[in-house]
């Protein structure tokens, strides 16, 4: 009997699809249960799992493998503090995070660099859910303060950045101190879903 690597093994075929089906299930679990969590435990998040969290990051995909994101932990409360205040609405959780990782790219590097920042966030998040963590992304790309300051200028300097970076968002990550609970498939936007082409019967007027 093949396995799935067309190897003839009977142990390792069965072997291959229990971790197969447990695999799928595990993900489709964390999809379903991953929230955006604002509120964290004061409770550190160890260092196996910061690494978790940038091996994920480090595994997104890459358009071109041009790779032009960075990621900056941070656990420094002053410094949380400054990246909280770095845009006007939606940052101030951050202030009472353990733990963020900003998720920058050098857009001198390659133009669409928005694209491989937001799919290393989306890794992190995912990876957050399934090492038991809360996470929120705090968008900071095209934010900024009442001044008119971008994010990204508010924090050139807080964080060390060089004038090509651009920060995309800044993930405040840690143990959940607030229940969500998980979406269900009654959740689901079916009509977001379209065969063939785009469908005008199902827009929401
Ligand atoms: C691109 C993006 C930007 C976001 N920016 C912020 C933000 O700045 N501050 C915040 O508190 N939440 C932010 N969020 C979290 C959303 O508000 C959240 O994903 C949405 O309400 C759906 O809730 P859920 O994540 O629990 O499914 C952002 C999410 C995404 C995907």
């Amino acid at each position: 009997m093949d396995n799935f690597l067309g190897r003839t093994n009977r142990k390792n075929y069965f072997y291959g699809i229990i971790t197969y089906a447990k695999s799928m299930t595990d993900f489709n679990s964390i999809i379903y249960h991953r929230r955006s969590i604002r509120n964290f435990k004061n409770q550190p998040v160890e260092t196996e799992k910061i690494e978790w969290l940038l091996k994920a990051a480090l595994l997104a995909p890459s358009g071109k493998r041009m790779y032009p994101c960075e990621f900056i932990v941070i656990d420094d409360i002053k410094l949380l503090k400054l990246v909280s205040e770095s845009k006007q609405h939606g940052a101030e959780l951050l202030k009472d995070a353990p733990l963020a990782i900003a998720v920058i790219a050098d857009s001198a590097i390659y133009d669409i660099w928005v694209e491989d920042a937001s799919i290393a966030s989306a890794f992190i998040m995912l990876e957050a859910e399934n090492l038991g963590l809360g996470c929120c992304w705090v968008q900071m790309h095209q934010r900024g303060t009442a001044d008119g300051k971008s994010a990204t200028q508010n924090l050139k300097e807080v964080l060390g950045l060089k004038d090509s970076h651009e920060i995309l968002s800044v993930l405040a990550i840690g143990y959940k101190d607030e229940e969500k609970r998980a979406y269900t498939d009654t959740d689901l936007k079916m009509e977001k879903i379209h065969h063939n082409k785009f469908d005008r019967k199902t827009e929401k007027k």
